[in-house]
């Protein structure tokens, strides 16, 4: 018999962040090209929708393969079907022109999913891969890819083992006197509780012997589909060369389900905070922090519990992130802190800036230099020049707003006329009362001054006081007579009402009212 079974046990990181640039190139000048199976329809995930656009860690599943074979340099097609233009638009987003689809129209099968690329078999070898296993590396292609040229292999394939009870859902390597095959899950009737090998998903067939065969794949199973997994039979069967090297079950790990999905990113996630902890980052907790692979990180930075950091967002050095703040494709500079509570997106925070606690930035904001925006204070589409301050229960909407500027507690620019959005321009060194309505489109001159409860309808100039409320007036001991009025008021409401459950009718005394 002409088979050879080679079993080498490969230690890959499951980092993505190490270093592939030794890597890149290598397969040039080789003969290969590479297919990406991302037709299914996910039926596991219970969701109709298709799980290769789910994100992992901020990235979309289908995205880490591709990602992969982009850094590898080996041409990929991908097969679509279910909801295909979801994935053409994530992969075209990230690659542009570079990848090329092709459709399988009706999911018959992971063997059928790689005869609709039959056209496009150009070179020698081909590397077929699950486009729903996230975290291949690429020591573990380089590694199949050795063995298979090493052996002259016709198929050569990657194993794992894993007493993790997902595992049991895998197709089992099995060999026997007759040759080695893969039997699928469904199809196993052997003791479920014994050790096998497990498939990976990942194979680099000959593409003559791809030709020669893959027709021959029938649908004489469980499931009534076309397997991939039949070729390795097919090969042994005919005494052909059949290799396979073994990968830590982490960086092969397959998703089906939600539970799979979550197990993903928890462990994407732990090796995320771990590269950025070795990178001299602290972090109060690691269990209930979330951040996405772009995400980067400053020495000395200090990240809170519950803090969530998005897309990508780069914070800078001795950066302090509080308690449950979320963060999403921000830039914060060194030293700046953000309170707890905070949600800030699309910002562009500068050196000294405090934010928060409970404060919402969002679309397109700086903030300058030691600058401080507080507690309940939203800030859109605005940018905040160097030591201004809001500090309490403010609106700064579509507003250029300049320095050393104090805005007052609960000041609201009101941008939205029902149709359109205005712009309101505060300048420099100019001083707004608490309560202020700023009625855009306006411009606050520089160092002038609003007064507190002022509704601002027209422009102020530099250096003037704008009042722009009613006079108050005092009625000299009026509260001596105010206060038997309501005392006789209520006893009338008691009288009517004895339980005291309601108090409709009540009429409100106000002094104005009463004097005329
Ligand atoms: C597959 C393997 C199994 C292996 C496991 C590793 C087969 C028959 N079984 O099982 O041996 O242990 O992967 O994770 O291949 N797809 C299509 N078109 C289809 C069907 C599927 O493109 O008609 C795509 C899916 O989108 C997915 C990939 O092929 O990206 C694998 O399909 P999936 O149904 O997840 O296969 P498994 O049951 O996990
Ligand atoms: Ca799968």
């Amino acid at each position: 018999m002409n088979k050879k079974l080679t079993l080498l046990l490969i230690t890959t990181s499951t980092l993505i962040l190490c270093s592939i640039d030794s890597q890149k190139g290598k397969y040039m000048n080789n003969n290969l090209q590479a297919i990406i199976l991302a037709a299914g329809k996910s039926t596991r995930f219970n969701t109709e929708n298709t799980k290769l656009a789910e994100k992992i860690c901020g990235q979309a599943m289908v995205l880490f393969p591709t990602k992969l074979l982009q850094t590898l340099q080996i041409p990929t097609i991908i097969v679509v079907g279910y909801q295909q233009e979801i994935i053409k638009n994530i992969i075209t987003a990230a690659h542009g022109t570079e990848v090329e689809f092709i459709t399988q129209e009706k999911q018959n099968g992971t063997g059928h999913a790689l005869a609709c690329t039959k056209a496009l078999w150009e070179s020698d070898d081909i590397l077929v891969m699950n486009g729903d296993v996230p975290f291949v590396t690429p020591d573990t292609i380089t590694a199949l890819y050795e063995e298979h040229i090493k052996h002259n292999a016709t198929i050569s394939f990657v194993t794992t083992c894993s007493d993790d009870e997902t595992g049991k859902s895998y197709g089992r390597v099995v060999i026997t006197d007759n040759g080695i095959s893969i039997i699928e899950a469904k199809d196993f009737t052997g003791d479920k509780n014994q050790q096998y090998e497990l498939n990976a998903g990942i194979y680099l067939i000959n593409k003559n012997f791809l030709q020669s065969y893959i027709e021959t794949l029938n649908d004489n199973n469980a499931s009534k589909e076309f397997y991939i997994t039949d070729l390795i039979k097919i090969a042994s069967q005919n005494n052909l060369i059949v290799t396979t090297i073994n990968a830590p079950f982490n960086t092969i790990r397959g998703i089906n389900t939600f539970q799979e999905l979550l197990a993903a990113e928890q462990i994407k996630s732990a090796e995320l905070v771990n590269y950025w902890m070795s990178r001299g980052v602290r972090f109060a907790a690691v269990h209930n922090v979330h951040l996405d692979i772009n995400v980067s990180i400053g020495q000395r930075s200090s990240i809170g519990s519950g803090v969530h950091i998005r897309g990508d967002s780069i914070i800078g050095k001795d950066c302090i992130v509080k308690e449950f703040s979320c963060l999403d494709n921000v830039i914060l500079e060194d030293n700046v802190t953000i309170h707890s509570h905070s949600v800030v997106s699309s910002a562009y925070i500068k050196s000294g800036a405090e934010v928060g606690p409970f404060a919402h930035l969002r679309s397109h904001v700086t903030i300058g230099n030691n600058s401080a925006i507080g507690n309940f204070v939203e800030v859109k589409n605005s940018t905040i020049d160097n030591e201004t301050k809001a500090k309490h229960l403010s609106y700064i909407g579509d507003s250029t707003v300049g320095s050393h500027v104090n805005i007052g507690a609960g000041t609201i620019t009101c941008n939205y006329d029902g149709v359109n959005k205005h712009r309101t321009v505060i300048k420099d060194h100019a001083f707004i009362g608490s309560n202020n309505t700023i009625i855009a489109p306006i411009t606050i001159g520089s160092n002038a001054f609003t007064a507190a409860g002022s509704t601002i309808t027209a422009d102020v100039p530099d250096n003037a006081l704008a009042i722009a409320r009613s006079h108050q007036t005092n009625k000299y001991d009026y509260a001596k007579k105010l206060k038997p009025q309501r005392a006789q008021e209520k006893k009338c409401i008691d009288e009517k009402n004895p339980d005291n459950f309601s108090f409709t009718g009540a009429r409100v005394i106000h002094p104005d009212t009463e004097s005329r």
